[in-house]
């Protein structure tokens, strides 16, 4: 099997608040392939911004190990950890996080200054974003002049500005209405098959966690349980009974038994 993207071993993060310890994670093992959508559901407080956060080189962990490629991340020092963000990693958010005072191309551009492309190469390759994305149209609108929905897909462009190898969402649809929140994931789905890029999306969400390829299920900073899709391609929603996840009804030796 080929070697987990991100690997993840016995991680912990504890908070001191006044006296008082806060195992935001206690003790978490987690593997990622290279490709995946991975969804980490669960109640609020139940450590799934936490976990993302570390995964992102945001913050550190209290104890325990986490490696993402080959760096190993509560070793890295902290221009190290700059770079692993900026060189790897697309950051989504629930309230998008774009620049107020810059246009949508401008913002999808910030990563692209940031890695020193040259101001041409990098409007072309914005523009080319905002259109992948669908708001060709929108590419010199400021954020408050775009609804919530363009503005999460400008920060989806932003995103991916980088070609980073993963993309973290922490609640991405949270603002949004349904409708509006199914055309992101779609994009990031569509970012996952076509460019394989890894994504780690936390929600408290069931439907929105029903469209990645594995559910990870966390309560008070463990995780619970892990759920696997066997269909990871298919979108989510009714599916004729033939088609679903499910296991088949009989395994073939139990049918073999009873024939
Ligand atoms: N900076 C902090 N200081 C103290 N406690 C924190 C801090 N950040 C998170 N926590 C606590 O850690 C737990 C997990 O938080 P979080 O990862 O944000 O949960 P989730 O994203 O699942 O809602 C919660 O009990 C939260 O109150
Ligand atoms: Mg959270």
């Amino acid at each position: 099997m080929e070697e987990a993207l991100i690997r993840v071993r016995g991680l912990t993060r504890r908070y001191l608040v006044g006296q008082q310890e806060v195992r935001a994670l206690d003790g978490v093992d987690l593997d990622v392939a290279r490709g995946e959508f991975v969804a980490l559901v669960g109640p609020s407080g139940s450590g799934k911004s936490t976990l993302l956060n570390l995964i992102g080189g945001l913050d550190r962990p209290s104890s325990g190990h986490i490696h993402v490629a080959d760096i190993e991340l509560g070793a890295a020092g902290d221009n190290q950890l700059v770079r692993y963000r900026r060189e790897n990693i697309g950051f989504i958010f629930q309230s998008f996080n774009l620049l107020a005072v810059r246009s949508a191309v401008e913002n999808v551009e910030t990563p692209l200054m940031l890695a020193e492309v040259k101001p041409k190469e990098r409007r072309q390759r914005a523009l080319q974003l905002l259109e992948s994305v669908g708001l060709a149209a929108r590419a010199h609108h400021k954020p408050n002049e775009l609804s919530g929905g363009e503005m999460q897909r400008v920060a989806v462009a932003r995103s991916l500005a980088n070609r980073p190898l993963l993309l973290l969402a922490d609640e991405p649809t949270g603002n949004l209405d349904s409708k509006t929140g199914s055309g992101i994931l779609d994009l990031l789905r569509d970012a996952v098959a076509s460019q394989g890029v890894t994504l780690v999306l936390v929600t408290h969400d069931m439907q929105v966690a029903g469209y990645a390829d594995r559910i990870v299920h966390m309560l008070d900073g463990r995780i619970q349980r892990i759920e696997q899709k066997t269909h990871a391609m298919q979108k989510p929603g009714p599916l004729p009974e033939s088609e679903s996840e499910s296991e088949p009804v009989l395994a073939p030796e139990a049918a073999r038994e009873s024939a």
